[in-house]
Formats: structure tokens, sequence, C-alpha cells
């Protein structure tokens, strides 16, 4: 004897090889969802596992409909198949299955707009997690290669060819100091920080050893690479984004983590 009442959803809609592959599909891309999440997959990426996981999860609420009034009243006829009921019961859900559908699709297509848009954000360069960071060349860069005073422009891994993921690499002359994030400060003194810059885009190109002054010359801003490169003169009204930085087990830098900020100028 069945324990649903007239009045409980018709699930049997949700037997078969269909739904259950659309169920194995769903929960593999809800795992996927997570596991990029905590791998700082790109946002590209992760928008469109986590659109199509709500496609499948859009088609189980199409499936689950509640009894309707005709199913309520003339359950008997309506396993019987008479057909008039039949009918009766075939219009609702098919309009409710259009509209959730719709919905999953709307859902879906936000999701990929806003990745897309947000791709030259922060978390949409190619730094994460165990990227290396590397010179123009693509060549690794050993921490205790790194000179005094030093000062150069640095990329992910791979990706030497995105701007908007250029960044500076300094070997400060003295430990870091706060706000700088002490903990992405390799040694105390080697710090990576955005080279794009706040206040309107350009590259920020030049560093001054001796007070640890990071300079943008298009509208010469100055930022303080010693405290979080906060801006100390110039029109920028923002830091620069520092990098999460750490080292690997063979001693080559590496970033533990994307940009936790936007990158550039902010919009809006
Ligand atoms: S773009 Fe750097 S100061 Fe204006």
């Amino acid at each position: 004897m069945s324990a649903a009442g007239p009045d409980a959803p018709d699930r049997s809609v949700l037997r078969g090889p269909v739904p259950a592959a659309v169920a194995g599909a769903t929960l593999l891309l809800v795992a996927a969802f997570v596991v990029g999440l905590v791998a700082g997959w790109p946002t590209e990426v992760i928008g469109s596992v986590l659109g199509i996981g709500l496609l499948g999860a859009a088609f189980f609420v199409a499936q689950v409909r509640p009894r309707t009034t005709a199913e309520r009243v003339w359950p008997d006829e309506r396993r019987a198949g008479d057909a008039p009921v039949a009918a009766a019961v075939a219009r609702h859900p098919v309009r409710r299955r259009w509209v959730l559908g719709g919905a999953g699709l709307g859902a879906l297509g936000g999701i990929g707009l806003l990745a897309w848009l947000g791709r030259d954000e922060p978390r949409g360069t190619p730094w994460r997690r165990g990227v290396h960071v590397v010179t123009a060349d693509g060549d690794r860069i050993r921490a205790d290669e790194v000179p005094v005073g030093g000062f150069g422009t640095v990329w992910p891994e791979g990706s030497t060819r995105v701007d908007s993921a250029s960044a500076v690499l300094v070997r400060l002359s003295g430990d870091a100091e706060p706000p700088t994030v002490l903990e992405w400060v390799v040694g105390r003194r080697i710090v990576v920080y955005s080279k794009i810059c706040t206040h309107a885009g350009c590259p920020v190109g030049l560093y001054q050893e001796t007070s640890d002054q990071l300079f943008c010359p298009c509208h010469q801003a100055t930022f303080d690479a010693a405290h979080g490169a906060v801006p100390t003169f110039g029109p920028a009204s923002r830091p620069l984004p520092q990098l999460p930085l750490g080292v690997d087990r063979a001693g080559f830098l590496v970033a533990t983590a994307g940009f936790p900020v936007p990158v550039g100028p902010v919009r809006g």
C-alpha cells in the first residue's frame, strides 16, 4: 500500500534511465562546483558547471508536479486511462514544465553572462592556488634568487600574455608592515602586487628601492610597497591588490590563491 495520499506530488515520472542519468550528472556537477570553488577554477568554468547543474535541478522540479484537481477527484479514472481526465491532467503539468524549464535556462544564461562580464575581474585572472610565478620568458623564480632591491614584472605560468594578470615582484628593503597581508609575504620581504594601476589601468612600471615606492607613469600615482601598496600620492584611491604568495617544495614562488579583490580601476 502506498504511503502517498491523493495530494502528494507525483514522482512516478522520476523513475527510468533518463531521470537516473540526469540525477547522476547533476550530482557530479554539484561536486565539480564545490571542487572548483575550493581549487579556484576559472570563473567561467565554475559558472558553467553551476548553470548546467541548475538546469538538471530544474528538470527534477519540473517533473515533481502536484496532482491536479482531476487527479485528486478521479484517481481511479486516471489509472484506467480515462481520456477526458488524462487530457485535463496533461494541460497543467506541461505548462508548469515550460515555466520551470524556462527559469532554469534563464538562470543558466544569467550565470554565463555574469561569468563573461567578470572575466577580467580578479577571480577571472589566471592567478590561482598552485600557479607558479614566472618571468616574461616563462621561467619560474626561486625565492632565494630574488636579489635585494629586486623588482620586475611577473606573470602566472602559462599566461604571460594576459595583461590583466601582470604583476610586480618586489624584494623590499625592509620587512613588510601592515596593512600588507604578512602571511602572503615570502621571507618577510618578497611580495607581489597587481601591476595594473587602480586609477585608470596603466601599468605600474617604476620602483624606488630606498623608499619602497611603486610609481605609475600615467598620472604619477605612488604606492607604498612595504605597507600593502596603499596610495601615498596622486589620483589613485585604492591599493594595488596583493597576490597571496608562497613557495613550493622546491623553493619556487607560487600563488596560494587568486587576487582577493578586483585588479585595476573598479567600475561603478
Ligand atoms: S593610471 Fe596610474 S596614475 Fe592614472
